[in-house]
């Protein structure tokens, strides 16, 4: 694998013990990889500075791509989001969430396998609201043509690339005529003109979260605006075994952050029985990423073997608490390196 510059955000509450497993592992399976620290959130406020440092978004820009693990946004006035604006900043407009069902993680379905793509810039977490006159207050949702194709176009483009079979859209247009409805619009004409092959279909949200716990596995692809695909992401994490489970990367057309979907778990922090598996499997779509955008396949190659290895431990019964399992952050991270094919 050549060298790789990657940026490294430890984050918050349980962000450096798994961050810290995930770059031993990494090692281990003998990924090329200089570091570049950086701060945001709590650590970063901690320092005096504001929860997304201009210094860690000049970091990302520069070296294109992130490792980042959950920051905690404090909640009150004063504080934006750190997710939001990384986001927005970077125009890291598609998250994408894959959802699959992993051997030894027995849940009530076991051929779970979905994409989740989230556009992340616009909604209702375009971060506009005011109070309109005391005990009013409002918050807008925002939807712009251009974003709304931007993120139906890379939906589908994915799905070709990666053999996919369908997207489901999921909305709430027979509400929200005008936002949703340019959402819906915009995803039928890049199908209807662009990629007629791939299979389309839309479904209201509720109707479709229904369907989703019901049984997930007709759903191939969900796409969807930002507030809704950040529910629906932890709704399906729920059906394979948890936010221990899941993965996600942010990406633009020029930087790409990869996190977990879960967040800074406050509850179990510092006690060394978080689950690094979500970062870890977010450390391996970011060396599939190296390899498909630097044209390093060398990076693939590692990722392939990094898989294969968290897929044994977990069949070997290895698993964190989250799992059912009694092996600490640290202690399955060795679980992994142990099973790293030669
Ligand atoms: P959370 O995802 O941190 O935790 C929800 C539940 O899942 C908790 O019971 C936690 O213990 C468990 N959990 C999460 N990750 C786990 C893991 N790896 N292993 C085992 N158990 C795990 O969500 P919550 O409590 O709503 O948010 C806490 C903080 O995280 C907030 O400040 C929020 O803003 C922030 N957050 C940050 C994100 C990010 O940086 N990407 C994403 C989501 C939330």
């Amino acid at each position: 694998m050549k060298k790789q510059e990657i940026v490294m955000i430890p984050g918050d509450g349980i962000g450096p013990e798994v961050t810290a497993a995930t770059q031993r592992v990494l090692e281990a399976a003998g990924a090329n990889i200089d570091w570049i620290p950086q701060q945001a959130g709590l650590a970063a406020l901690a320092d005096g500075n504001d929860v997304m440092p201009a210094a860690t978004l000049d970091a990302i820009t520069q070296y294109g791509v992130a490792l980042k693990g959950p920051c905690t946004t404090p909640v009150g006035k004063g504080f934006s989001s750190v997710n939001v604006q990384l986001r927005k900043k970077l125009n890291l407009y598609a998250a994408v969430r894959p959802v699959r069902s992993l051997p030894g993680v027995k849940t009530r379905y076991e051929n779970v396998d979905l994409v989740i793509i989230r556009e992340n810039t616009e909604g209702l977490y375009s971060g506009v609201e005011n109070e309109v006159t005391p005990g009013v207050v409002m918050s807008m949702k925002v939807a712009s043509e251009s974003s709304c194709t931007r993120i139906s176009r890379w939906a589908f483009r994915y799905a070709t690339h990666r053999q996919r079979r369908k997207i489901t859209v999921l909305h709430k247009a027979n509400i929200m005529k005008l936002t949703d409805g340019l959402f819906i619009r915009c995803a039928q004409d890049i199908h209807k003109k662009e990629y007629p092959n791939i299979d389309y279909q839309e479904l209201i949200i509720d109707a479709g979260c229904m369907r989703l716990v019901q049984d997930p596995t007709p759903f191939d692809m969900l796409l969807l605006e930002n507030l809704y695909g950040d529910v629906v992401s932890d709704l399906c994490a729920g059906l394979i075994g948890g936010l221990g489970v899941v993965p996600g990367a942010n990406i633009g057309d020029e930087h790409a952050v990869f996190e977990a979907v879960h967040g800074s778990a406050p509850d179990i922090a510092g006690k060394n029985v978080a689950n690094p598996l979500a970062l870890l499997m977010s450390a391996v779509m970011m060396l599939n990423y190296l390899a498909d955008q630097r044209g390093d396949p060398a990076a693939g190659t590692i990722a392939g073997r990094i898989r294969a290895a968290y897929d044994q431990t977990l069949a070997d019964e290895c698993k964190t608490r989250d799992l059912g399992g009694t092996l600490g952050t640290d202690t399955f991270a060795d679980a992994i390196i142990e099973r790293l094919p030669a």
